[in-house]
């Protein structure tokens, strides 16, 4: 234990891992969202200098790399995915000195920085886009997507922003529409154009130069539109109660086949520089799509995000197909990664109940693959209600009512009992939660029954296991209510067991002894031939060879 007073650092020994593997296969990665994080100026906006006086915490948890959501220079149309200056830090979030900083004091700790990068849009207030749209002969013009009007007048094609309505904007300035798959706050760069091209490879030199470990890329999959701007066709599934953007299919302004090239060029400029740089790619597809993002020869993004449980009926059967699926699917070589929620997506506690995140972090953390925790998933945060006068999110705002709004999992991380959760100072950006009093991290770190200490306690196993990191999975099955599955490394087997309903479940197992129970009562409880499981309980079981 570290004395008081002296930073915590990670066992480095595990990181520099015993095999040759890279870093991020045996890394733990958690996602922290800067506005939300912690504040150090009074504000109500977190900040760096904060998220760098809470290391301590990722350090305690166990977890092995911080990505950060972005913190550049942005009008916050979409909450800094609107960037303005790709090379900057926000004055809200601080300066490069304090990005620098935090670099340092992450490193210190053992821990690895991963940047968002943004390459789909800039701002409408980028310089390039304001001389982009200064005139048609700008030399920056072809930096974005313009077009002439349909020749019957009005939008080129019948593409839709993902935030509702059409994607062209008009400019009457210029006399053509320009593209926006998001706001029209947020122009589509051209990335068929050799200059920005070159421009935004710049921009990944200029922060691996300042020692970032890797980027997470947004929206990766839509870098690049069809060449003749077909239009999309009509969905022949949409139902009732979509969004607009449902209505058609995404296959002409999407997932085409020039982004593996780019993609390509990215991670070549990532292998140009030492330890393993990480490219990890935000990509919304089907799994037999998804997994062309690794790239040929695996020269893509080494994780091209799995998202497959974020919408998963939360059923045994369900989501072993999904386990089994994405195995089977994963090319020769390619390390798999899971992801149960993030800053778009409403948070696991409200979507299958307090009892079950607990089951769902046991899933997460034993299945093959590198692991991506949400910052307060850990305690247990849910979506927080936001009054209608304090809706922050574009998406609500643009399409009310349809629960599209993001605000709800991104406010304030509740680091104790008191009026603002230790966040902040002043008055928070969003309302922190109603449970706070309770959800917060003080309260928690001194519960050995909390969802923190669970987190605490499977990261810790998962760790001090080979079978949970490198071990094969098998026998992937559901047994009713009951997702079982086994992790295997050299002599050692692990059973994972987790009833995804609320009755007690009996299973036919090996003998063996419980390595780790959700209900904290079972450590070192023998089992013989079968076990039962609680409701809402998941068990890891150490079997005798
Ligand atoms: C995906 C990001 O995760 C989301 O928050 C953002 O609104 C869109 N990309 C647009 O950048
Ligand atoms: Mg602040």
């Amino acid at each position: 234990m570290p004395k008081v007073g002296e930073p915590m650092t990670r066992d480095d020994g595990m990181l520099q891992s015993r095999t040759a593997t890279p870093w991020w296969q045996r890394a733990i990665i958690y996602q922290v969202y800067p506005r939300s994080f912690q504040d150090s100026d009074g504000d109500g906006l977190g900040d760096l200098k904060g998220i760098a006086t809470r290391l301590d915490h990722l350090v305690g948890l166990g977890v092995d790399a911080v990505w950060l959501s972005p913190v550049y220079p942005s009008p916050m149309a979409d909450f800094g995915y609107d960037v303005a200056d790709y090379c900057g830090i926000d004055p809200r979030f601080g300066t490069l000195a304090d990005f620098d900083a935090l670099t340092t004091a992450i490193h210190a700790r053992g821990l690895k920085l991963i940047l968002d990068f943004v390459p789909n849009h800039s701002s409408d207030q980028h310089p390039w886009f304001l001389e982009s749209r200064s005139s048609r002969t700008n030399p920056k013009r072809d930096w974005y997507i313009w077009r002439d009007p349909a020749p019957g007048g009005g939008p080129p094609n019948n593409w839709l922003s993902h935030f509702g309505g059409g994607a062209w904007e008009w400019d009457a300035h210029t006399g053509q529409y320009y593209l926006h798959s998001f706001l029209a706050a947020q122009p589509d760069l051209n990335w068929r154009n050799p200059d920005l091209r070159t421009a935004m490879y710049d921009v990944l030199h200029f922060w691996l130069e300042r020692g970032v470990d890797g980027f997470r890329v947004d929206v990766v999959w839509l870098l690049i539109k069809d060449d003749q701007f077909r239009d999309n066709p009509p969905n022949p599934a949409y139902r009732e109660g979509q969004t607009s953007r449902d209505k058609l299919l995404s296959i002409y302004d999407s997932d085409r086949p020039e982004t593996q090239g780019i993609i390509q060029e990215m991670r070549a400029i990532l292998d140009s520089f030492a330890g393993d740089r990480l490219l990890i790619g935000e990509i919304y597809l089907p799994v037999d799509r998804l997994v062309a993002y690794y790239g040929r020869d695996l020269k893509g993004a080494q994780m091209p995000f799995n998202f497959q449980l974020i919408n998963a009926p939360w059923h045994a059967a369900g989501i072993a197909k999904i386990i089994d699926d994405y195995e089977t699917a994963l090319p020769e070589g390619a390390w798999p990664n899971w992801v149960l929620s993030n800053h778009d997506q409403s948070r696991i506690g409200s979507r299958i109940g307090q009892a079950q995140a607990r089951v769902a972090a046991t899933l997460l953390l034993t299945l093959r693959g590198t692991p991506t925790i949400y910052y307060g998933e850990e305690i247990g945060m849910v979506d927080v209600p936001i009054p209608p006068d304090r809706v922050q999110d574009p998406a609500e705002k643009n399409q009310p009512g349809l629960g599209l709004g993001r605000d709800p999992e991104r406010t304030p991380m509740p680091w104790d009992a008191s009026v603002q959760g230790g966040f902040t100072t002043g008055t928070p950006w969003l309302p922190l939660g109603p449970d706070h009093a309770t959800v917060n991290v003080a309260a928690q770190r001194v519960d050995a029954g909390s969802i923190l200490a669970l987190y605490k306690r499977l990261i810790a196993l998962r760790r001090s296991h080979p079978a949970l990191i490198d071990g094969a999975i098998a026998l992937v099955k559901a047994q009713s209510a009951v997702l079982t599955y086994e992790r295997r490394h050299g002599s050692e087997r692990i059973a994972v067991l987790l009833n995804l309903g609320h009755d007690e479940q009996r299973v036919a197992i090996d003998d063996g002894s419980v390595l780790l129970s959700t209900h904290l009562d079972r450590a070192d409880e023998r089992v013989a031939g079968e076990v039962v499981l609680h409701p809402d309980e998941a068990l890891l079981i150490r079997l005798s060879r």
